[in-house]
């Protein structure tokens, strides 16, 4: 049996009053094309999903084309029926076909296969996902043959329910197992005589039953996987369950996250037992935190590595940032992109540092600005130091060894280097390369005029003895 899946993915979406393609509105960190097709591939290698795209069909394809999906485009967006018609020629080596909803991004790998296996069992011409959500409304329902039978005679869009058809409350998912020769010889027959004046997928239905084909359903095991996202409003309901999930997943892997309702946490974050993650932490992309670690509130880490035993305060901001164990960060630590913080090393309060290495054991713990900066081993870098990598034209590096005590306020005009075991007094713009083991000192000497306040104060003292008298 060779199998396609076929992820519906064209429509423009009007629902959600978006400029941007509603397959592209990100849940969980990534689009909802994304999600399904991470589910169906799975099941199917990616060369046997068949994506069909329209609205948008250019951004479309270039946000999922490195997952090796192939595509057909469905120039004008006349309905789900029509989108399946134009996957004709591309589903043509298959037996069965499983058809997707590029807008129900919650579904499951397992649920995928059940339907599947469910299908081929039934040896039926068409199997329909379904599920009993709490509110059915704006779903097409199915109305089975009688109750409890797998038998199903039709599909119903919620426009179109008879009185009699408005309680049934078992909902069409959107997803559905065909027999591919079963749904070609009948597809064509589909008419837009409906509410959109669209061609129905969901009427292959009645007119499969109508032919003596068997068509069935299967409920999924959780009625919350098959949800559609067609409003901003449920499109944050399923990103809502989607970051729940994953933080019962790291929950159960021993990670611990206080009020897990309020931290952001994207489909791929990885994070290892006994790390705490506080209230409002977001930790996003591919980021990976390791064990025994505390995240506290409000940081926002993005595609970072973090070691074991890394202590991050409150108000971090890091993107692309690699952390290694035992360091320390924050609060209000901001790590633009390309920065590594060695073994044990300390980024203190209100410290900015870009495309920097921090060497194990170095310490910058307050008010300082290290941009394209290489430093070494065991170095001090004082309260409010600045790398002065911007020439207005160009970056220029700085490179600081091991060993190294810069004096707080210093300026580090770049290019410049500083060697190892160097001293700069405080207050310092260095300007020319400090070699090993010396002291710089860059700034005007200091003038001590002894006894000048204890004059001034005498001399105001006796003007102002003349004034009153
Ligand atoms: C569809 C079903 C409905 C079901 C619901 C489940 C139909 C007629 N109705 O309704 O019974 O309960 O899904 O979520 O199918 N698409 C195309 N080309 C088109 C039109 C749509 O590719 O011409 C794609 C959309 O991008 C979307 C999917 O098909 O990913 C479903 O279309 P949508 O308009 O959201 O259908 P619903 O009204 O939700
Ligand atoms: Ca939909």
């Amino acid at each position: 049996m060779r199998l396609g899946i076929v992820i519906m993915a064209a429509g423009k979406g009007t629902r959600l009053q978006s400029k941007r393609a509603k397959v592209l509105h990100e849940i969980g960190g990534k689009p909802l094309l994304c999600h399904v097709i991470a589910a169906a591939a799975k099941v199917v290698p990616p060369h046997d999903i068949v994506t069909v795209v329209g609205h948008q069909a250019e951004a479309v394809q270039t946000a999922v084309r490195n997952t090796g999906v192939r595509f057909v485009l469905q120039d004008e967006q006349r309905g789900t029926g029509h989108a399946i018609q134009c996957a004709e020629r591309e589903t043509r080596e298959y037996d069965e076909v499983i058809v997707l909803s590029g807008d129900v991004p919650l579904l499951r790998a397992e649920t995928i296969v059940a339907l599947r296996d469910f299908h081929l069992r039934e040896k039926a011409a068409m199997t329909i996902l379904t599920a009993e959500p709490e509110d059915p409304s704006g779903y097409g329902r199915v109305i089975r043959r009688s109750p409890g039978a797998a038998d199903v005679t039709a599909i119903v869009e919620q426009k179109a329910l008879l009185p009699e058809q408005q309680s049934v409350r078992e909902i069409n998912s959107g997803i559905y197992a065909f027999q591919r020769g079963a749904l070609y010889r009948h597809v064509g027959q589909l008419r837009a005589d409906n509410a959109h004046k669209e061609l129905y997928l969901t009427d292959l239905a009645r007119l499969l039953h109508d032919a003596g084909e068997r068509v069935v359903a299967v409920e999924a095991a959780q009625p919350t996987e098959v949800l559609g996202a067609n409003t901003i409003a449920e499109m944050m309901e399923l990103d809502r369950e989607l970051r729940l999930t994953t933080a019962r997943r790291l929950m159960a892997q021993g990670v611990t996250i206080y009020r897990p309702d309020t931290v952001i946490l994207d489909a791929g974050v990885e994070v290892g037992p006994d790390t705490v993650i506080e209230p409002f932490a977001q930790l996003l992309g591919t980021t990976q935190v390791g064990s025994d670690c505390r995240i506290r509130s409000y940081s926002v880490i993005r595609n970072s590595s973090i070691g074991d035993h890394v202590l991050i305060l409150e108000g971090c901001v890091m993107e692309d940032a690699q952390v290694e164990k035992g360091a320390q960060l924050g609060p209000y630590a901001h790590l633009r992109p390309g920065c590594h913080v060695g073994e044990g090393a300390k980024v203190g309060n209100f410290v900015e540092m870009k495309k920097t290495r921090l060497g194990a054991g170095s310490k910058a713990p307050h008010l300082t600005y290290l941009g394209d900066a290489q430093i070494g081993k065991g170095t001090n870098i004082g309260a409010g130091t600045i790398t002065c990598n911007y020439d207005g034209v160009d970056k220029h590096p700085t490179l600081i060894g091991d060993g190294v005590f810069i004096g707080s306020d210093s300026a580090l005009v770049a290019p410049v280097v500083i060697g190892d075991g160097a001293y700069v007094g405080a207050g310092s713009v260095i300007t020319r390369d400090v070699p090993a083991d010396a002291l710089a000192i860059g700034r005007a000497e200091q003038i001590t005029k002894e006894g000048w306040a204890k004059n001034r104060r005498a001399q105001r003292e006796a003007r102002k003895g003349k004034e009153k008298a």
